[in-house]
């Protein structure tokens, strides 16, 4: 089935709503994505604070759905059906779009897709770079870093390895912090890395050791390694460069990333390889891995940054990508999952690519 997808995502401190357009012949186009951010509000706190990213996306949910179709040029007649994050993410923060989500799907008497937030980092791609053949996903965000074989967006994805710790964006807030960057840490490690030099200290590289778990990842090592070599330096009455550390830091974890992705892919025949989630915005990611895939003879499909970050469009993807296969629609007594499984793409309905959760 084709037509018009609204996407509604509230797992974290943003309040995204993205509206797609799905043809005949299955291409995908984006036609509006609106965020509104609370990122500012917690700020001041290091992380996100859960009650209050909640209220925002309350005070934000009909204004930016507002503004999405009004800036797609639609009105509410026109939209064939609403996808909303339902999981993974914080309880309260995913309830507001859940249920935001099925009174808009019962106003406007249209199907609901309950979605994975993780799935739909993946499916995001595919607004910029078309219909995804099979490819290695290497998936970084703030709370998941995992590898997995997808070979379609409306089937169950396979995971292939995850960290066992930190999550890769993780590392990225938690060294930004210790080394007195904003939040969230990602964005500034980046900047603060173009003028260090990446191999002024050579930080651990975490499970890279011959008898290790290829796919998996550990990130804690690397940050308590960071933190020890900046109370050295304080301690010597040295002053911390913070370019220098940002720019070793960053270059231990996407060294790190880039090697397992390429590894999985090279070791199952796969010559595509797929980076979605915040973390993937992350300039040196995107350098290091097209450097790494070009000599592996493989091809790499990155978004362009504003669509690696939390926001609607992805999840209006992965909601047409499910219209357009004739996926059952969810329930509308679906509940917000805060810890949805990366292999359920579809929260309800009784196909196998499904899991009524
Ligand atoms: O996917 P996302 O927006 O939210 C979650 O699903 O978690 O990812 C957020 C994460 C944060 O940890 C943030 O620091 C990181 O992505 N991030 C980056 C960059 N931009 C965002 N990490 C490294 N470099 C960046 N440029
Ligand atoms: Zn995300």
């Amino acid at each position: 089935m084709t037509g018009i997808v609204l996407g509604i995502e509230t797992s974290c401190d943003e309040t995204g709503v993205g509206i797609v357009r799905c043809a005949d012949d299955g291409t995908v186009t984006l036609l509006a994505d609106e965020i509104a951010s609370s990122v500012d509000e917690h700020a001041r706190f290091g992380g996100v604070v859960p009650e209050v990213a909640s209220r925002a996306h309350l005070e934000a949910m009909v204004p930016t759905v507002r503004r999405a179709l009004r800036i797609a040029g639609l009105t509410p007649s026109d939209v064939d059906a609403v996808a909303v994050t339902a999981g993974p993410g914080l309880a309260g923060a995913l309830l507001i779009g859940v249920a935001a989500a099925k009174a808009y799907a019962a106003a406007w008497d249209v199907p609901l897709f309950g979605v994975n937030h993780l799935t739909a980092h993946v499916a995001v791609d595919t607004l910029e770079h078309g219909p995804l053949p099979t490819a290695l996903a290497l998936l970084v965000s703030g709370g998941h870093s995992s590898l997995l074989e997808v070979s379609s967006l409306v089937e169950p994805l396979s995971p292939l390895g995850a960290t066992v710790d930190d999550a890769a964006g993780e590392a990225f807030d938690k060294v930004a912090r210790l080394l007195g960057l904003g939040f969230p840490g990602g964005p500034y490690i980046d900047r603060a890395a173009r003028d260090g030099d990446p191999g002024s200290v050579r930080f651990p590289r975490g499970l890279t050791g011959p008898g290790d778990a290829p796919y998996d990842f550990s990130f804690s090592g690397l940050k308590t390694a960071v933190a020890r070599h900046v109370e050295a330096l304080v301690r010597d009455g040295i002053s911390v460069p913070v370019a220098d550390i940002a720019a070793a830091f960053q270059e231990a974890v996407v060294d790190v990333l880039t090697a397992k992705a390429i590894r999985a892919a090279t070791d199952r025949g796969i010559d595509t390889l797929l980076i979605g989630g915040g973390v993937a915005a992350n300039s040196r990611l995107r350098a290091l891995a097209g450097q790494r895939c070009d000599a592996a003879g493989m091809r790499l499909r990155v978004p362009r940054p504003r669509l690696c970050t939390d926001n609607g469009a992805m999840v209006a993807a992965l909601g047409a990508h499910l219209l357009a296969a004739g996926a059952p629609p969810s329930p509308l007594d679906i509940p917000a999952d805060p810890s949805l499984s990366i292999t359920t793409s579809l929260v309800g309905g009784s196909s196998s690519t499904t899991n009524r959760a």
